[in-house]
């Protein structure tokens, strides 16, 4: 189960408590288990243990200010916010507690804290009276209701030298338990092949036409699938990522490949989520040999390729075809089209030829999810929090169509309020 923490963007804050100093632990037992970890310093948080061991033990900046001209150029709170798959801040003292339940943005962490919609968990850390303070017991039962996790506190001897409720939960635990938060199984027992990067179409032995694919997208969403608890394919054309763990990967290079390697797999898939950029046109002649620089004019006649997802549809009807279309313009109405034409599930769309929305070799990416009831927007983000968004609603919709005995729990969700322990 902790593999589940690895890629994930972990930010922990750390708070002015006695604990902080075990807050180096918590940082060097997440990136143990893979998880990139930014740090986020409250002022009272610096009086306990220095920023320099937490940009040590996590190899990142520590983030200390909201006011800071220069964060806010390079990673600003909402930048922080956006960039994290989780929260996480051990130790959270009784006044930052107070401060989460009220909503309060006045220093870098509580802004960070409002300004994200992610998994948001807080581990306490205090003396065992204010952890029964009334006071304290109101602020955790409103943010237990409102989703916030709470992860502890523990009891034993306290550094004041009392015994009681208030110790913060052992590190190598409260990392465990953030572990669970990344936990869904929404696609668990089930196939799923994911094409992506370019393909090379050979014009002689040593030219090809291709595109500006990264391949980063499909290989994000094989990933996604994965934690989802999925086997999972790659078919991958020439890229230069790392295969994710647990991944079967196949390297292809031209159309025809692709094709043929995932039909070769095709027998027990249940969902194909197409995201490579599969060349539309090759040449009709590839040349034996090199093309010498004589003529002033060169002629290649290009012809179609095979369609891929809407031949594998074709045989496969029953299997859950997810399609990506790269537009340039009419974004919408183009993936409509192609929902249509092509017969498939589920379109995912994306604006390409832009910085401004992510897209071919981007590390985010912004999609809109097209299906034949419905639609939705999901906005920019890094690539590995939209797969795993995108994972999500391609389990709801793959559930929606086979309308098997497979209960709603299966449903992946990162809804704050789904997590709720009250
Ligand atoms: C030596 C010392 C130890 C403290 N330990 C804790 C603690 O364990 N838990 C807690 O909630 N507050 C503790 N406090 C009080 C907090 O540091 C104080 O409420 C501070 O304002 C918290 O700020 P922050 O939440 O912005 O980090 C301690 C204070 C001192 C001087």
């Amino acid at each position: 189960m902790l593999e589940r923490l690895s890629n994930k963007r972990v930010l922990l804050g750390v708070t002015g408590s006695i604990a902080a100093y075990k807050a180096g632990e918590v940082v060097r037992r997440l990136r143990e288990y893979g998880a990139e970890v930014r740090v986020i310093m409250t002022h009272a948080a610096t009086d306990f243990v220095t920023p320099m061991t937490f940009q040590a033990l996590s190899g990142n900046p520590v983030h200390q200010h909201l006011l800071d001209t220069q964060a806010e150029a390079a990673m600003g709170h909402i930048e922080l916010a956006r960039w994290a798959d989780a929260i996480l801040v051990a130790p959270a003292s009784a006044d930052f507690l107070a401060r989460l339940r009220l909503g309060r943005a006045d220093d870098l962490l509580m802004a960070v804290c409002l300004a994200s919609d992610i998994p948001l968990a807080v581990a306490p850390a205090m003396n065992h009276r204010m952890w029964t303070d009334q006071a304290t017991e109101d602020n955790i039962r409103v943010l237990r209701s409102r989703g916030v996790l709470t992860f502890g506190p523990d009891s034993g001897d306290q550094a004041c030298g009392d015994v009681g409720v208030g110790r913060m939960q052992d590190p190598q635990i409260l990392v465990s338990n953030l572990a669970e938060v990344f936990e869904s199984g929404a696609l668990a027992g089930l196939h799923v092949l994911v094409t992506a990067g370019p393909t090379r179409e050979a014009i002689d032995p040593v030219r090809f036409l291709s595109n500006h694919s990264s391949g980063k997208m499909g290989f994000a969403v094989a990933q996604a699938a994965v934690e989802a608890g999925a086997r999972v394919t790659l078919v991958s054309g020439p890229v230069s990522l790392n295969t994710p763990d647990g991944v079967k990967r196949y390297d292809v290079e031209s159309a025809q490949q692709m094709q043929d390697a995932v039909t070769s797999c095709m027998n027990d898939v249940d969902i194909l989520i197409a995201t490579a950029a599969v060349a539309d046109y090759r040449p009709e002649q590839v040349e034996a040999q090199k093309i010498k620089k004589q003529q002033d004019e060169l002629q290649v006649k290009l012809i179609k390729n095979p369609d891929i997802l809407s031949t594998v549809k074709q045989r496969y009807p029953a299997c859950f075809c997810v399609g990506f279309a790269a537009e340039t313009e009419n974004l919408e109405h183009h993936a409509r089209t192609k929902l249509h034409d092509k017969g498939v599930d589920m379109i995912a769309a994306n604006w390409v030829g832009d910085t401004v929305n992510g897209g071919f070799n981007s590390d985010e990416n912004a999609l809109r999810l097209v299906w034949h009831e419905g639609e939705q927007e999901l906005p920019l983000m890094n690539k590995s929090k939209l797969a795993r968004a995108f994972i999500g609603h391609i389990a709801q919709r793959f559930y929606v169509r086979h309308k098997s005995a497979l209960t709603g729990d299966n449903i992946l969700h990162f809804d704050k309020k789904e997590n709720s322990e009250s």
